[in-house]
């Protein structure tokens, strides 16, 4: 800001509040009436009157707060056009490098050695967040930092980096797979042993660091609504094994044949699926995401499906990626023992 919009701005203010604390005295009056029906300020409105008596003390104080309230704050706080406020600086947050050599943040460096424009002034709640986080980062980063180091086969059998993995999961993760891990419809149940991209370690980690994309294109518009319903009744009982709903009729040959020539190039021959990608194994119905009825078959085949696991790379980073997915291996190992 400018020198002079920054003054525009202060003499603005400042007027205002002196201009408020005059108002509020000058209009003010203590006494009561006695005789209230004679001293009305004159207006009526649909027969109710207005006495001419002063406001209740406890609303007359109730201005005065707001008053030093505002005072108090533009003292300590940015407000006044340029001026950062009396509360201590916030501590500015660089990039540095450890022994290693790893970009760290460091946390809690005075601001003094900044170009006076880049200082950041007074308490924000941004400024507070990013705080937190340089502190929680401070603390834990060592020890994530420890457990990134060895193998996530090695991770998922320690008893703390599982309990840290799983507190990460819960504000992470379970917005979309459930606090459990077990998935709702569109999202993939992680705490069983089917995978559609793969449930070794590393791919885990990857899809995590990654995100991915499933892209299983509409078969409407190229196999019609007779192929759709034919392919998805194959599906239903020759892979998932499951039966016709009543009363409906399918050729099952039919689709059979269209399964062979369309689909199998990315959910393989017999139908186990394929992870490289992300195509998942037709013969488990248990582990569909979207569902598994002859009707959902159907609008799966006939509109296709993209599902999307955002990438959390940025926004993680590699140590807890790795934590992550050594606490989601886990889960599964646990579910085929
Ligand atoms: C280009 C590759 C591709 C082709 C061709 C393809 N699919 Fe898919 N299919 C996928 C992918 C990838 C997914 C996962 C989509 C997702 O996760 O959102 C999927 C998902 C599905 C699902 C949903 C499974 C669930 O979890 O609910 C069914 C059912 C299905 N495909 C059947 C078929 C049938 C039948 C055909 C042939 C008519 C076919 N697909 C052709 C790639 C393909
Ligand atoms: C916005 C919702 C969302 C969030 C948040 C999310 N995921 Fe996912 N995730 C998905 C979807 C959707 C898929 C399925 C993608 C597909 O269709 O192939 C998926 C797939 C996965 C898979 C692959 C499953 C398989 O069968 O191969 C793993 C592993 C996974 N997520 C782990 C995580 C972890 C760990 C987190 C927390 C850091 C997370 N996800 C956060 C939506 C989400």
């Amino acid at each position: 800001m400018t020198t002079f919009w920054s003054w525009y701005i202060t003499l603005l203010t400042i007027g205002t509040l002196v201009a408020l604390f005059w108002l509020i005295f000058a209009t003010r009056k203590s006494e009561v009436h006695k005789n209230p029906t004679e001293q009305t300020m004159g207006h009526a409105f649909d027969g109710i009157e207005e006495y001419d008596n002063p406001l209740p003390k406890w609303w007359f104080m109730l201005f005065i707060g707001t008053l030093v309230f505002s005072i108090g704050y533009l003292v300590l706080y940015p407000g006044l056009g340029n001026f950062k406020g009396l509360l201590p600086g916030y501590a500015y947050l660089e990039k540095g490098v450890d022994e290693q050599g790893n970009e760290i943040v460091v946390p809690f460096s005075t601001q003094a050695h900044l170009p006076k424009e880049q200082q950041v002034g007074g308490w924000t709640g941004n400024h507070q967040w990013e705080k937190e986080m340089a502190r929680a980062d401070a603390q834990y980063g060592p020890i994530f930092a420890k457990y990134a180091a060895m193998p996530i086969e090695e991770v998922a059998k320690d008893e703390r980096a599982l309990k840290m993995g799983g507190r990460l999961f819960a504000s992470n993760c379970s917005v979309c797979h459930g606090s459990d891990a077990k998935g709702s419809y569109g999202f993939p149940n992680l705490a069983d042993s089917s995978w559609r991209w793969g449930g070794d370690a590393e791919t885990i980690k990857t899809t995590i660091l990654k995100g991915r994309t499933g892209m299983m294109p509409a078969q409407g518009p190229a196999i019609g609504e007779d192929g759709v319903r034919n392919v998805a009744a194959y599906v239903l009982t020759e892979l998932a094994g499951r039966e016709l709903p009543e009363g409906s009729e399918a050729d099952i040959v039919a689709g059979q044949k269209i399964f062979a020539s369309t689909c199998s190039a990315c959910h393989g021959q017999d139908g186990h699926g394929m992870a490289l990608m992300g195509a998942p194994n037709l013969t488990q119905p248990s582990a569909f995401i979207y569902g598994s009825s002859f009707t959902q078959l159907q609008q799966t085949i006939r509109y296709g499906r993209n599902g999307h696991m955002p990438a959390q790379e940025d926004f993680l980073g590699n140590d807890k990626a790795h934590l992550l997915a050594a606490y989601v291996l886990k889960l599964s190992l646990d579910d085929s023992e």
